[in-house]
């Protein structure tokens, strides 16, 4: 692809950990290391989101669920790396999740292309959990990356004492993870183009 036919796509990283050395973090970062030319990754950090309460939703979203909905409408994509936390996903990621499928019909993660990655000391690297954020977004009508996965096994042997991916397989599987994203960014701007 020459220079010219590049065309920038902005895409929020959520990590579904809240601690410093989270192996999730450190997957975004390694994301934002080798993301395609034209894309760029921001991080959003999801630990001051409260808890969903509907009587609170009524009153009017509070701040952080206002600047993660408007951060993720204005993402042309998004990228979460999920911990697995007793076979699933962690409260506070499907917390942020609920928020963001609100108000049902016109929810910021509608139509939204997401892509998914994880990271984990068990040898199945988070693939439990992100069957169930794909449970989570296939009702929420997102365009998620199904293949290739990107299941981080065995996550202390692949971070240096710095928190850097030094796994050139999980880097790899990485990249082709952030080109099929650009692929499905591409893909729904042009059914949305032949919509209009
Ligand atoms: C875990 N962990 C874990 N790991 C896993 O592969 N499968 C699991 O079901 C669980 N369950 C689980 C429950 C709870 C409550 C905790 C605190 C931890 C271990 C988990 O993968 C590990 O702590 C990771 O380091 C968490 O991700 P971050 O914070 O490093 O991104």
């Amino acid at each position: 692809m020459s220079d010219q036919q590049i065309v920038p796509i902005h895409v929020l990283g959520i990590p579904g950990s809240l601690r410093e050395g989270s192996y999730n973090k450190a997957l975004l970062r390694a994301a934002q290391e080798e993301a395609p030319d034209g894309m760029t990754i921001e991080i959003f950090e999801i630990g001051d989101i409260p808890f969903y309460n509907r009587d609170v939703e009524e009153e009017g979203d509070p701040e952080p669920v206002q600047r993660l909905k408007r951060a993720i409408r204005e993402a042309d994509a998004v990228l979460i790396a999920t911990p697995e936390y007793q076979h699933g996903l962690p409260g506070v990621l499907k917390n942020a999740l609920d928020w963001a499928s609100r108000p049902p019909g016109d929810a910021p993660l509608k139509n939204k292309v997401v892509g998914m990655m994880g990271a984990s000391p068990s040898p199945v690297g988070t693939a439990r959990a992100q069957l169930q954020l794909r449970q989570t977004l296939v009702y929420n009508q997102s365009r998620f990356v199904a293949r290739p996965e990107v299941l981080v096994s065995k996550a202390p042997s692949k971070f240096d004492d710095e928190g850097r991916l030094t796994d050139e397989k999980a880097r790899e599987f990485i990249r082709k993870h952030l080109k099929a994203v650009a692929e499905k960014v591409h893909e729904a701007q042009r059914e949305s183009a032949e919509a209009a």
